[in-house]
């Protein structure tokens, strides 16, 4: 067998157990394995690849190995480090990176061909440019505003979206210029610019709390300029894989969109989070606050108890210390439940994934659909950190959050609020929760609150 049929019979076994990884990563429950097989797919691609260019005598076995080594390193690194919490923005850096480096192909392949070789090869060049670029300065911006490098709110200003139509409208023309008239290296660096500008200026107007959104989408936008790449440069499974990429972070960023009921075009253009938009009139209405031992006594005694874990349980890290509460209250026959909110937290999933880390069985977790019905007969809902998933506001139709589908924690018997304060949730609004009959404060930070009602509910 000749070395190219090898390396298209690796590349296919490498799509393959691509395909197989996303499917299995379907389910918590085989989602470790799908990652394997997909890392697997990886390698057997990286080194497909590169022992193809040092045999053909294009790059030395010495670069190759420095590269992988350090690619590695950092990459393990960053992975091993990373806090749970701060995962978008991880996922943020390396779509960036992902779409830099696709667009840094595109341009490459120009430069070795010096100009277009064809103009199929121009078109996949200039689609390589411009969605590399949007990618690379888009996922900065939402890293960025994630991690607190910049303002979180949106950044409005008048004239944005003419700019914006026009910037795209610019890049559009000049792009189909040079696939006409061949290029020059002004207007490819020009066209390059004004990619780089759109980016920025894409992702600005979009308020922090819809960032993993922006990411998820950023993530679909280095997909496809990854697949872009692989036509410039003729590679049927940089091809595959990008569209992998590209169809998997669309679903995940419409399902995104369905759990808060938005639309991408309202999450990308409606400056959503704007500070001072979730005021709502409280009056002079009055909290009811409980301490450890009163709140221990009402779960102690009551029949069935829902956890809802929200992001302060995931920046407290309190899931193990829950799970030891959920333990002990098990011991004395109560019926413990955990609803899971698709967005609650800062990623999908994050919520299955913090309590899978702390051995929560997985069966003891209800989606929302799956739970919502059975709050009336709950004696207590114990929200844990999360607000705007249990925001009642959202069944008002003027809110800002109107339509949101929300657990119902308000129509348990009695629902306990865990937080350190009143203070609103990611999306910025009041929460009318907190005031209601019903309803306990139990303020503090998750984690301690935990310790201490652990030790309450033992002596109860
Ligand atoms: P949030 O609405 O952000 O509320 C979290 C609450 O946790 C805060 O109100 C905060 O109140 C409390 N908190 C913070 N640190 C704490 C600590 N150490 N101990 C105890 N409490 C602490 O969270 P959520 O209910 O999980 O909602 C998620 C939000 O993210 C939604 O707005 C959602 O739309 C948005 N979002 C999520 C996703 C995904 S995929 N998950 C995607 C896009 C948008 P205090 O400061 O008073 O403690």
């Amino acid at each position: 067998m000749n070395l190219s049929i090898l390396m298209e019979l690796a590349y296919l076994i490498s799509a393959v157990l691509f395909v197989f990884g996303l499917k299995r990563m379907g389910s918590p429950a085989t989602a470790v394995r799908g990652n394997q097989l997909a890392s697997l797919a990886m390698l057997i691609a990286i080194v497909t690849t590169l022992s193809d260019q040092a045999l053909q005598g294009r790059i030395t076995w010495g670069v190759i190995a420095g590269g992988l080594v350090l690619g590695s390193v950092i990459g393990a690194f960053a992975a091993r480090t990373v806090k749970m919490t701060s995962m978008p923005e991880m996922v943020g850096i390396f779509n960036g990176l992902g779409g830099g480096a696709s667009a840094i192909v595109a341009l490459a392949e120009y430069f070795r061909a010096g100009g277009f070789e064809s103009s199929g090869a121009a078109v996949s060049i200039m689609i390589g440019i411009l969605i590399g670029t949007v990618t690379l300065s888009g996922s900065y911006i939402a890293f960025a505003k994630l991690s607190g490098q910049m303002t979180g709110n949106p950044i409005l200003f008048p004239g944005q979206k003419i700019l914006n139509a026009g910037l795209f409208l610019a890049a559009l023309v000049l792009g189909g210029m040079m696939v006409a008239n061949g290029p020059t290296l002004q207007l490819v660096l020009i066209f390059t610019g004004i990619a780089f500008f759109l980016g920025i200026l894409l992702v600005i107007p979009i308020g922090g709390a819809d960032m993993p959104v922006v990411i998820s989408l950023l993530n679909s936008y280095s997909g496809l300029a990854a697949a872009a790449a692989g036509f410039v440069i003729g590679n049927n499974l940089l091809i595959i894989a990008g569209s992998l990429v590209g169809a998997a972070g669309l679903i995940l960023t419409n399902l995104m969109c369905k759990a808060m009921n938005r639309s991408l075009a309202n999450v990308m253009f409606a400056g959503f989070g704007t500070e001072g938009a979730g005021a709502v009139e409280i009056g002079d209405r009055t909290v009811r606050s409980a301490d450890a031992e009163q709140v221990a006594l009402m779960l102690a005694y009551a029949q069935s108890v829902v956890f809802v874990p929200g992001y302060g349980l995931a920046v407290a890290q309190a899931q193990h210390d829950l799970k030891k509460v959920a333990g002990l209250l098990e011991e004395r026959g109560v019926d413990v439940k955990y609803a899971i909110h698709p967005v609650a937290g800062r990623m999908p999933g994050h919520m299955n994934v913090l309590l899978a880390e702390a051995d929560v069985p997985y069966p003891q977790l209800y989606d929302l659909d799956e739970i919502n019905d059975d709050f009336p007969t709950v004696d207590v809902a114990v929200v844990v950190g999360a607000n705007d998933v249990v925001n009642p506001l959202a069944r008002d139709p003027k809110s800002v959050i109107a339509g949101m589908p929300i657990l119902d924690v308000d129509k348990a018997r009695t629902c306990i609020v865990m937080k350190r304060s009143l203070s609103p949730g990611f999306a910025g609004i009041d929460n009318p929760l907190f005031y209601n009959e019903n309803t306990t404060m139990f303020f503090g930070n998750a984690k301690e609150s935990m310790v201490d009602l652990a030790k309450e509910v033992r002596e109860a």
